[in-house]
Protein backbone atom coordinates (compact mmCIF):
# COMPACT_ATOMS: atom_id res chain seq x y z
CA UNK A 1 0.00 0.00 0.00
CA UNK A 2 1.73 3.13 -1.20
CA UNK A 3 0.91 6.13 0.92
CA UNK A 4 -1.67 7.78 -0.34
CA UNK A 5 -3.70 4.85 -0.29
CA UNK A 6 -2.74 4.34 3.71
CA UNK A 7 -3.89 8.04 4.34
CA UNK A 8 -7.06 7.35 2.78
CA UNK A 9 -7.86 4.24 4.53
CA UNK A 10 -6.80 5.84 7.93
CA UNK A 11 -9.17 8.94 6.75
CA UNK A 12 -11.97 6.71 6.53
CA UNK A 13 -11.32 4.74 9.82
CA UNK A 14 -11.77 8.27 12.04
CA UNK A 15 -14.57 8.53 9.55
CA UNK A 16 -15.83 5.54 10.91
CA UNK A 17 -15.03 5.85 14.42
CA UNK A 18 -18.15 6.67 16.67
CA UNK A 19 -16.49 7.05 19.77
CA UNK A 20 -14.46 9.97 19.05
CA UNK A 21 -15.21 13.25 21.15
CA UNK A 22 -16.41 16.52 18.85
CA UNK A 23 -17.97 14.85 16.26
CA UNK A 24 -21.68 15.70 17.31
CA UNK A 25 -20.96 19.39 17.03
CA UNK A 26 -18.22 19.38 14.25
CA UNK A 27 -19.85 20.12 11.14
CA UNK A 28 -17.35 17.59 9.26
CA UNK A 29 -14.28 15.75 9.74
CA UNK A 30 -10.93 18.04 8.86
CA UNK A 31 -8.04 15.16 7.78
CA UNK A 32 -4.50 16.16 7.22
CA UNK A 33 -3.77 17.00 3.44
CA UNK A 34 -0.50 18.24 1.53
CA UNK A 35 2.47 15.96 0.15
CA UNK A 36 2.44 12.53 1.64
CA UNK A 37 6.25 12.12 0.83
CA UNK A 38 6.92 15.64 2.52
CA UNK A 39 10.02 15.71 4.89
CA UNK A 40 7.77 18.27 7.01
CA UNK A 41 4.73 17.68 8.95
CA UNK A 42 3.24 20.19 10.33
CA UNK A 43 0.88 20.09 12.80
CA UNK A 44 -2.03 22.71 14.56
CA UNK A 45 -4.07 21.97 17.50
CA UNK A 46 -7.85 21.95 16.14
CA UNK A 47 -10.06 23.30 13.49
CA UNK A 48 -11.37 26.67 13.79
CA UNK A 49 -14.65 27.55 11.75
CA UNK A 50 -13.30 27.76 8.37
CA UNK A 51 -11.30 24.43 8.31
CA UNK A 52 -15.07 22.97 9.84
CA UNK A 53 -17.08 24.75 6.78
CA UNK A 54 -14.39 23.57 4.04
CA UNK A 55 -13.18 19.87 5.94
CA UNK A 56 -9.11 21.09 5.09
CA UNK A 57 -6.82 21.96 8.25
CA UNK A 58 -5.41 25.74 8.23
CA UNK A 59 -7.81 27.61 5.83
CA UNK A 60 -8.80 30.45 7.86
CA UNK A 61 -6.50 33.66 8.21
CA UNK A 62 -3.86 31.60 10.53
CA UNK A 63 -3.73 29.03 8.05
CA UNK A 64 -3.24 31.85 5.32
CA UNK A 65 -0.31 33.80 7.63
CA UNK A 66 1.44 29.42 7.74
CA UNK A 67 0.83 29.86 3.46
CA UNK A 68 2.86 32.92 3.23
CA UNK A 69 5.36 32.02 5.88
CA UNK A 70 5.91 28.84 4.04
CA UNK A 71 6.74 30.88 1.04
CA UNK A 72 9.01 32.67 2.67
CA UNK A 73 11.05 29.74 2.89
CA UNK A 74 10.73 28.59 -0.72
CA UNK A 75 7.80 26.33 0.28
CA UNK A 76 4.90 25.83 -1.18
CA UNK A 77 1.48 24.52 1.43
CA UNK A 78 1.10 21.48 -0.73
CA UNK A 79 5.11 20.99 -0.53
CA UNK A 80 4.56 19.85 3.33
CA UNK A 81 2.02 18.22 5.23
CA UNK A 82 -0.28 19.71 7.29
CA UNK A 83 -2.61 18.43 10.25
CA UNK A 84 -3.98 19.17 13.39
CA UNK A 85 -3.69 16.72 16.72
CA UNK A 86 -7.70 16.88 17.14
CA UNK A 87 -9.90 16.66 14.15
CA UNK A 88 -12.64 18.05 14.73
CA UNK A 89 -13.79 21.83 15.74
CA UNK A 90 -13.89 22.60 19.34
CA UNK A 91 -17.41 23.99 20.22
CA UNK A 92 -16.66 28.28 19.99
CA UNK A 93 -13.02 27.34 19.36
CA UNK A 94 -11.92 26.53 22.85
CA UNK A 95 -9.15 24.87 23.37
CA UNK A 96 -9.35 21.41 23.39
CA UNK A 97 -9.54 19.09 26.54
CA UNK A 98 -6.52 16.45 27.41
CA UNK A 99 -9.30 13.25 27.06
CA UNK A 100 -10.06 14.82 23.47
CA UNK A 101 -6.39 14.97 22.24
CA UNK A 102 -5.66 11.68 23.99
CA UNK A 103 -8.70 9.80 21.91
CA UNK A 104 -7.22 11.30 18.22
CA UNK A 105 -3.51 10.56 19.62
CA UNK A 106 -3.50 7.37 17.83
CA UNK A 107 -4.55 8.54 14.26
CA UNK A 108 -2.02 11.64 14.67
CA UNK A 109 0.52 8.99 15.63
CA UNK A 110 -0.89 6.73 12.08
CA UNK A 111 -0.27 9.78 9.62
CA UNK A 112 3.23 10.38 11.50
CA UNK A 113 4.02 6.85 11.03
CA UNK A 114 2.66 7.17 7.15
CA UNK A 115 4.82 10.69 5.97
CA UNK A 116 7.93 9.54 8.04
CA UNK A 117 8.55 12.96 8.10
CA UNK A 118 12.31 14.10 8.72
CA UNK A 119 11.05 17.22 10.63
CA UNK A 120 7.46 17.58 12.59
CA UNK A 121 7.12 21.69 12.88
CA UNK A 122 4.87 21.85 16.08
CA UNK A 123 1.99 24.82 15.77
CA UNK A 124 1.23 26.16 19.09
CA UNK A 125 1.60 24.57 22.82
CA UNK A 126 -1.10 21.91 22.53
CA UNK A 127 0.97 19.93 19.49
CA UNK A 128 4.39 20.71 21.02
CA UNK A 129 3.58 19.10 24.42
CA UNK A 130 2.43 15.75 22.58
CA UNK A 131 6.47 15.53 22.56
CA UNK A 132 7.82 17.80 24.29
CA UNK A 133 5.59 17.95 27.81
CA UNK A 134 6.25 20.40 30.74
CA UNK A 135 7.88 22.76 28.04
CA UNK A 136 7.08 26.29 27.21
CA UNK A 137 6.73 27.35 23.68
CA UNK A 138 8.22 31.35 25.29
CA UNK A 139 11.20 29.21 26.16
CA UNK A 140 12.18 26.50 23.23
CA UNK A 141 10.23 28.07 20.11
CA UNK A 142 12.41 27.86 16.86
CA UNK A 143 14.75 25.39 18.75
CA UNK A 144 15.25 21.90 17.06
CA UNK A 145 14.69 18.76 19.13
CA UNK A 146 15.45 15.36 18.33
CA UNK A 147 13.09 12.77 20.26
CA UNK A 148 12.42 9.52 20.36
CA UNK A 149 9.71 8.36 18.73
CA UNK A 150 8.20 4.72 18.32
CA UNK A 151 11.93 3.85 18.79
CA UNK A 152 13.15 6.63 15.71
CA UNK A 153 14.71 9.57 16.04
CA UNK A 154 13.02 12.67 14.93
CA UNK A 155 13.46 16.38 15.13
CA UNK A 156 10.76 18.31 16.64
CA UNK A 157 11.24 22.30 15.48
CA UNK A 158 8.83 24.02 18.18
CA UNK A 159 7.16 26.73 16.36
CA UNK A 160 4.13 29.40 18.10
CA UNK A 161 0.64 28.88 16.72
CA UNK A 162 0.21 31.64 13.13
CA UNK A 163 -3.21 32.32 15.36
CA UNK A 164 -0.73 34.02 18.08
CA UNK A 165 1.33 35.48 15.58
CA UNK A 166 -1.46 37.29 14.25
CA UNK A 167 -2.40 39.16 17.80
CA UNK A 168 0.85 39.80 19.02
CA UNK A 169 3.78 41.68 16.54
CA UNK A 170 6.47 40.80 18.60
CA UNK A 171 5.28 36.79 17.92
CA UNK A 172 5.08 37.57 14.44
CA UNK A 173 8.57 38.47 13.94
CA UNK A 174 9.87 35.47 15.74
CA UNK A 175 7.25 33.21 13.83
CA UNK A 176 8.90 34.45 11.27
CA UNK A 177 12.58 33.94 12.10
CA UNK A 178 11.85 30.57 13.28
CA UNK A 179 10.53 29.40 10.09
CA UNK A 180 13.74 31.22 8.34
CA UNK A 181 15.33 28.57 10.28
CA UNK A 182 13.98 25.12 8.84
CA UNK A 183 16.04 24.82 5.63
CA UNK A 184 19.32 25.33 7.67
CA UNK A 185 17.73 22.24 9.86
CA UNK A 186 16.82 20.25 7.01
CA UNK A 187 20.20 20.82 5.19
CA UNK A 188 22.27 19.82 8.57
CA UNK A 189 19.77 16.77 8.82
CA UNK A 190 20.94 15.49 4.94
CA UNK A 191 24.39 16.37 6.20
CA UNK A 192 24.33 13.77 8.83
CA UNK A 193 22.00 11.41 6.53
CA UNK A 194 25.33 11.14 4.06
CA UNK A 195 27.48 11.19 7.69
CA UNK A 196 26.02 7.74 8.18
CA UNK A 197 25.19 6.30 5.11
CA UNK A 198 28.70 6.65 3.68
CA UNK A 199 31.30 4.34 5.38
CA UNK A 200 28.60 1.37 3.64
CA UNK A 201 28.66 2.88 0.32
CA UNK A 202 32.56 2.81 0.55
CA UNK A 203 32.48 -0.68 1.53
CA UNK A 204 30.36 -1.59 -1.49
CA UNK A 205 32.80 0.21 -4.25
N1 LIG B 1 -5.76 26.44 13.90
C1 LIG B 1 -5.29 25.17 14.00
O1 LIG B 1 -4.60 24.82 14.95
N2 LIG B 1 -5.60 24.32 13.04
C2 LIG B 1 -6.32 24.65 11.99
O2 LIG B 1 -6.54 23.80 11.13
C3 LIG B 1 -6.78 25.98 11.90
C4 LIG B 1 -6.49 26.86 12.86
Amino acid sequence: MDKKEALTKLKEEIEKDKTLPLREEATRLVFGEGSPDSEIYCLGEAPGFHEDQQGRPFVGQAGQLLNKTLELIGLKREDVYISNVVRFRPPQNRDPLPEEIAAFQPYVDQEIEIINPKIIVTLGRFSMNKFLPGEFISKIHGKPRVVKWHGKDVTIVPMYHPAAALRAGAVMQQFKEDFQSLPQFLKDLDKEEEKETKPEQMELV
